[in-house]
């Protein structure tokens, strides 16, 4: 759950890996660490931090060399601090290295190491790697060789970049069940966790496979076989997205961006499947058995999905975590499932074990993804992106909307396949779909109000957030995203368990935020509500029916849309609310404490 980068080139590389890191920041922020050098001298700097910190305290930018690596920290082994921040190195100071991921088997390469008199100075599984290689040199003066002997020895996930002061002419990457790309630039390289990172300088990459490295010099690039040291055919792709794309075009957060970013972002998922949906369709329509599988936001999305395959195509999806699915479905999955994988970075550890597993039983598997070229996309039967371009604030805003975008088009299609709903309802229901850009711009101008809004609530301990069928997976969202953000306590429920237990937790001025979209179940939700004003509880209702604004204290006026397509518009108000309160309260909304963007660990 850390960023890493590598260049190589003409430049001065400690400025491009201190822009790099920046971008990368998303992926973790406890600490950092940068090292550059020509020939065979190398300079580390390194510290518990930010990167804007520690550039001023550990001058980065005064470091020179043409080569370099760097890495922004999110600590898995060994508290954050100076000595645990990357890069890492053997006894020496001559094999440097910064890694992504976990080495499940550091204990005992440690206890090995030890004993042959390597000497350790971090706590982290990292450091193992750099003794290792190290060990591995004695038998041979080819590093290469020893790399990829020591590497065979670690268990776990690994992205690495490292730097060998004997070979000053290039850098060695290595993936392993972590992200890596290559940016191949003119007359220079570079390599990263993320396109973001290099983006300004090349746009042109190379997508590293498991158990492959890149060999790379500033005028050349190789990628071989971890296994066998072969060299490996791989092809270059061009990204379409601008760095522009990827900044902050204006906005004091990321997340205030991705937020208004979403008409786009939902026109793009609709337009860019266009040819994909109907052809996948055609398959989930052969299934009896799907399975939903994501974690966090995107399992939210799963739970919309059900909800719209349940009202459309009239199959009964199951929604597991993919962090249960992973370790209690084994026995249930074979060549008669189809899993379908929602996951925005493609990265997410327990999805891709979820994948993997169903994978190995002979199932089908789909993956709904934002990452281009992730790992969730190699490993997937179908891939379909949702188009929401990078999205750099740790919460999810428009990786989800454009989730339910995705997820509501192949509902729509598998109906139109099995022919269960009436050729007219989807007809209208396409159409309307192409109509929820401009909702959500509707939405969107409810900004200042909720602004105001949050100047109100920004004192409260706990918020509830309710809602009936299609209307739950946004009570669980608006949740979520409020309590990441914000760090509120708030619990997101269907409506009809108030009164099975929560309901105790209502006191006076307790706001409870209900999702009322006009439908069959507008008058459930009408008297839940009431059974919440009765104990004192402050209501917060989101409806396109003016009638709710007699009961609710505060009335959130939505736009006119089908019920089955309400969850990618009535989130966006809950997102707006989170930022705001996030806000007020002197957060980050961009990265909130103890969480990263891709949680590439178990
Ligand atoms: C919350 C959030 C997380 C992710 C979860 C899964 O705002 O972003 O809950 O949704 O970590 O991530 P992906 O979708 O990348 O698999």
């Amino acid at each position: 759950m850390c960023g890493i980068i590598g260049y190589i080139g003409d430049r001065k590389a400690c400025e491009v890996i201190v822009k790099g890191l920046k971008r990368l920041e998303y992926r973790g922020y406890d600490s950092a660490g940068v090292v550059t050098g020509d020939g065979s001298s190398l300079d580390i700097r390194k510290g518990a931090g930010r990167i804007d910190d520690l550039a001023k305290r550990l001058r980065f930018l005064d470091m020179k060399g043409t080569r370099g690596i760097g890495h922004t920290r999110w600590a898995t082994h060994g508290v954050p601090n100076d000595t645990n921040a990357h890069p890492h190195t053997d006894c020496t100071g001559r094999i440097v290295l910064v890694h992504n991921g976990i080495i499940e088997n550091f204990a005992e390469l440690r206890e090995e190491l030890s004993r042959k008199g390597h000497v350790f100075r971090s706590d982290t599984d990292t450091e193992a790697i750099a003794h290792l290689i190290e060990e591995e040199l004695k038998s041979s003066d080819d590093f290469e060789g020893a790399m990829r002997r020591a590497l065979k020895k670690l268990k776990g996930s690994f992205a690495l970049a490292i730097v060998y002061a004997d070979e000053p002419d290039r850098l060695y990457f290595v993936r392993n069940e972590s992200p890596l790309v290559l940016g191949i630039g003119n007359g220079e390289m570079f390599a990263a966790s993320d396109v973001p990172a290099f983006l300004e300088y090349t746009n042109k990459v190379v997508f590293l496979d498991d158990g492959e490295y890149a060999v790379v010099t500033k005028d050349s690039w190789v990628v071989k076989r971890l296994d066998t040291g072969e060299p490996v055919e791989k092809e270059v792709h061009e990204i379409s997205w601008t760095l522009d794309m990827a900044e902050k075009a204006g906005f004091p957060h990321f997340m205030l961006k991705e937020i208004y970013e979403q008409p786009r972002a939902i026109r793009d998922a609709i337009h860019g499947n266009r040819e994909t949906i109907g052809r996948v369709a055609r398959e989930i329509a052969n299934y009896d058995r799907v399975i939903f599988v994501a974690m966090g936001t995107s399992y939210h999305a799963a739970i919309a999905g059900k909800y719209l395959f349940q009202k459309l195509a009239k199959k009964i999806p199951i929604v597991e975590e993919a962090s249960e699915f992973r370790y209690e479905f084994e026995d249930l999955i074979d060549e008669n499932t189809l899993l379908i994988a929602i996951t925005q970075s493609g990265e997410t550890a327990d999805t891709l074990a979820a994948m993997k597993l169903a994978k190995r039983r002979g199932a089908k598997v789909l993956a709904i993804v934002n990452v281009v070229g992730s790992m969730a996309t190699r490993i997937a039967d179908l891939t379909i992106y949702t188009h929401a371009g990078p999205e750099i604030g740790v919460a999810a805003t428009k990786t989800y909307t454009t989730q339910l975008t995705v997820l509501t088009m192949l509902a729509i299609e598998t109906a139109a396949v099995l022919g269960t709903v009436p050729l007219e309802r989807l007809e209208s229901l396409r159409r309307a779909l192409l109509s929820v850009p401009e909702f959500v711009e509707k939405v969107l101008e409810l900004d200042g109000s909720l602004a105001e809004l949050a100047e109100e609530l920004k004192d409260k301990r706990d918020f509830f957030y309710i809602g009936r069928g299609i209307g739950v997976p946004t009570a669980l969202e608006g949740a979520l995203k409020l309590k990441e953000i914000s760090y509120i306590h708030a619990e997101g429920l269907s409506a009809g368990e108030l009164k099975h237990g929560p309901l105790a937790l209502l006191e006076d001025g307790v706001p409870v935020v209900a999702i009322a979209p006009d439908g069959r179940l507008f008058d459930k939700m009408v008297s839940n509500i009431e059974e919440s004003k009765a104990r004192g509880a402050m209501i917060i209702g989101l409806s396109n029916r003016g009638e709710l604004s007699k009961v609710a204290d505060v009335f959130i006026q939505t736009p006119d849309v089908d019920e089955l397509l309400s969850p990618i518009v009535y989130v966006v108000p809950l997102q707006l609310l989170a930022y705001h309160l996030s806000v007020l309260r002197g957060n980050d909304p961009d990265k909130p404490r103890n969480l990263a963007k891709s949680v590439t660990v178990e």
